[in-house]
């Protein structure tokens, strides 16, 4: 159990609330696990019509939680059994619309999680970014497929390999995002087009969103990539990175073979 991610049913919107903001909504494992459970719910229960992903504090999410990472790499295990995974499962397997409204920095799985939303509110300034590559890590969450297939290969590419954040702006021009408002509005915006999707005919929602996308295969390439994500968690040159921002400098890799 976790206060760090709150739920809240209202006029067929399950709300999932990141609530860590003075850690800017990093995820833990706990976390992961009540994301899963909410996603699960999202799908199975009658009474929710769409997911809407939002958070407390100045972020959307500062991705996964980095001393977790710490702890995690230094432990056996199979990564598939993480929680992570079983979150990650859910999302493919949803059917029902997805909805979020980002404000501020959306990192990591932040940004990745947005490519299974159907529609997604971005503040003009709010900042995207994916630096797998910067913390030493690989592309989670099917964003192999999925970023490419928005942003075209450069793009991608430049996002994983450079970690630079696109703004709110960037995100829609580039197809990324639905709409980009002011900050103060995001919310509202999400929470008014999740209420137009909750009021449609919920079957043929479900039917369309299966149609466009293929669960299984996504499912089939986020095992894949936990392979390649999970061996350079356990690397010389990820521990380097994870004590890099423990510590608060720039990491070194310039001796990692
Ligand atoms: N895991 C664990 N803790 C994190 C975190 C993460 N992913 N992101 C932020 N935090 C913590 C910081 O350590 C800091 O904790 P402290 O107050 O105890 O020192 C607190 O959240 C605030 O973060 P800070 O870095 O001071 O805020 P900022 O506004 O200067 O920068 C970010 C915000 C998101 C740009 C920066 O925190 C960051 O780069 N985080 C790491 C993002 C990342 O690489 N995620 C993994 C992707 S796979």
């Amino acid at each position: 159990m976790t206060d760090h991610i709150r739920t809240d049913l209202s006029d067929g919107i399950l709300s999932v609330i990141f609530a860590r903001p003075d850690k800017k909504n990093a995820i833990t494992q706990a976390m992961y696990a009540a994301l899963a459970e909410a996603t699960q719910r999202a799908q199975s229960d009658d009474a929710v019509r769409v997911l809407l992903f939002r958070a407390e504090g100045d972020s959307f999410s500062a991705g996964n939680d980095i001393a977790d990472f710490i702890a995690i790499g230094s432990q056996a295990g199979e990564p598939l059994d993480m929680p992570v995974f079983q979150f990650l499962k859910a999302l493919a397997d949803l059917d029902k619309p997805a909805v979020a409204a980002v404000r501020g920095r959306a990192v990591g799985i932040g940004l990745t999680l947005l490519l299974h939303c159907d529609m997604v509110v971005v503040a003009e300034d709010a900042l995207l970014s994916a630096p797998f590559i910067n913390l030493a890590l690989a592309p989670e969450a099917a964003s192999s497929l999925l970023l490419p297939q928005v942003l075209g290969h450069q793009r991608a590419f430049e996002i994983f390999a450079l970690g630079e954040p696109v703004d709110g702006r960037t995100a829609v021009a580039w197809g990324l995002a639905n709409r980009a408002v002011a900050s103060e509005q995001v919310e509202a915006t999400a929470l008014e087009l999740a209420g137009r999707l909750a009021a449609r005919a919920p079957n043929s929602l479900r039917k369309t969103k299966r149609l466009m996308r293929d669960a299984e295969h996504l499912w089939a390439l986020m095992q894949r990539e936990g392979e390649a994500f999970g061996s350079q968690m356990k690397s010389p040159e990820a521990m380097e990175a994870f004590m890099a921002f423990s510590q608060k400098r720039a990491p070194d890799f310039s001796k990692v073979g």
